[in-house]
């Protein structure tokens, strides 16, 4: 539904009974229920089909409402939340007891987000609790950027759908694990290590498992659960390719020309080097359109990870791609 003050304050009434809404946020739609409400949660796991041992992030109407969540010092948490929320940025903090299990895939910590739009927080202070949400796709559909992608994924499973302009950033919030200490990266996104270091200061690591391919990862086994499931994974078989634009291009049309005189339907997603937060923000609905045109494969474009914007995207590309990188 359009979301007016007044749709927006129904939907609030709907989590503070136990429903599902999904609404929109900066990064990607989300599947909200009220995070302090087990049967809610629950039945977010259900609708998506998600495995329940993968956390959820809890969104927040306002930063200090960080406090009524977690009792860790706030040295280090309020100038993260003063430079960044609302925004991009999930920080991971030992829980309170309040937040149930089911609401942190049994973990003892809950990922916290402020969000960078107004009909989300407007949601949340209506629901008068802080909401939990998973983007809001089936499980390992690309994520939703669009109205039209929750509609085609959930509309049968769910409560209410509130309409939202297509997401600005496009790929999901940067995790970053404060819990522990020392800041760790669990999931690359449009807010750098380099951005959380300067607020920080002091060094931001990056969770190994994410620089490692799992074929090769070993013991690098992911801290952030959702990250091992194969993820956003379109129906076609899908290739990246590695190198200069130039011998990109030349070598993707070649593939092409092999594929169709195959008789397979061949689809092209190509961003120059550079162009990361434009990658960033169209990634996902190109997969969700190609998907819709039935193509048999996707070739793509590697981006560079020396950058931290590409490294970001492509975390994203690699599941998609099921880590298959040509060299070029
Ligand atoms: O941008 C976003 O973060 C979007 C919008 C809707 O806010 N949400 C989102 O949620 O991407 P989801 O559920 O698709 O991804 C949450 C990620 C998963 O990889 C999950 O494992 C990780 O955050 N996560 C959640 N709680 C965690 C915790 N306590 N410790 C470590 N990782 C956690
Ligand atoms: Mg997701």
């Amino acid at each position: 539904m359009e979301s007016t003050s007044e749709n927006i304050r129904f939907a609030g009434r709907v989590i503070a009974q136990g429903g599902l809404v999904a609404f929109p946020t900066e990064t990607v739609f989300g599947l909200g229920a009220d995070a302090l409400n087990e049967e809610a949660v629950r039945n977010v796991y259900k609708a998506k089909g998600r495995p329940s041992d993968n956390p959820m992030i809890v969104h927040v109407a306002e930063a200090r409402q960080l406090q009524q969540l977690t009792d860790q010092d706030m040295t280090l948490l309020e100038p993260l939340a003063k430079a960044f929320w609302p925004g991009p940025l999930t920080i991971v903090v030992q829980k309170k007891i309040l937040v149930p299990d089911v609401t942190t895939g049994g973990l003892g910590t809950v990922a916290v987000r402020n969000p960078d739009n107004d009909i989300a927080r407007e949601l949340i202070m209506a629901a008068g609790a802080p909401i939990a949400a998973p983007s809001a796709n089936l499980s390992g559909r690309p994520s939703p950027t669009k109205t039209q992608h929750v509609i085609a994924d959930l509309k049968e499973k769910i409560d209410v759908i509130l309409q939202g302009e297509d997401c600005r950033v496009g790929i999901e919030s940067t995790v970053l694990d404060m819990s522990e200490g020392h800041p760790v990266i669990l999931r690359p996104g449009i807010i750098t290590k380099e951005q959380l270091e300067n607020v920080l200061l002091r060094p931001v690591e990056i969770d190994p498992a994410l620089i490692h391919d799992p074929k090769d990862r070993g013991d690098f086994r992911p801290k952030a659960p959702g990250m091992k499931y194969k993820h956003y994974a379109p129906k076609a078989d899908m290739v990246l390719f590695q190198g200069e634009d130039d011998a990109v291009i030349r070598q993707i049309h070649r593939v092409k020309e092999a594929e169709e005189a195959k008789g397979r339907k061949v689809g092209i997603i190509f961003f120059s080097e550079g162009e990361y937060a434009k990658a960033a923000h169209d990634w996902f609905a190109q997969l969700r359109s190609l998907d819709q045109d039935g193509v048999d494969v996707i070739l793509a474009k590697a981006l560079s990870q020396k950058d931290q914007v590409g490294f970001a995207v492509m975390n994203r590309m690699l599941k998609s791609a099921g880590y298959h990188v040509e060299k070029v």
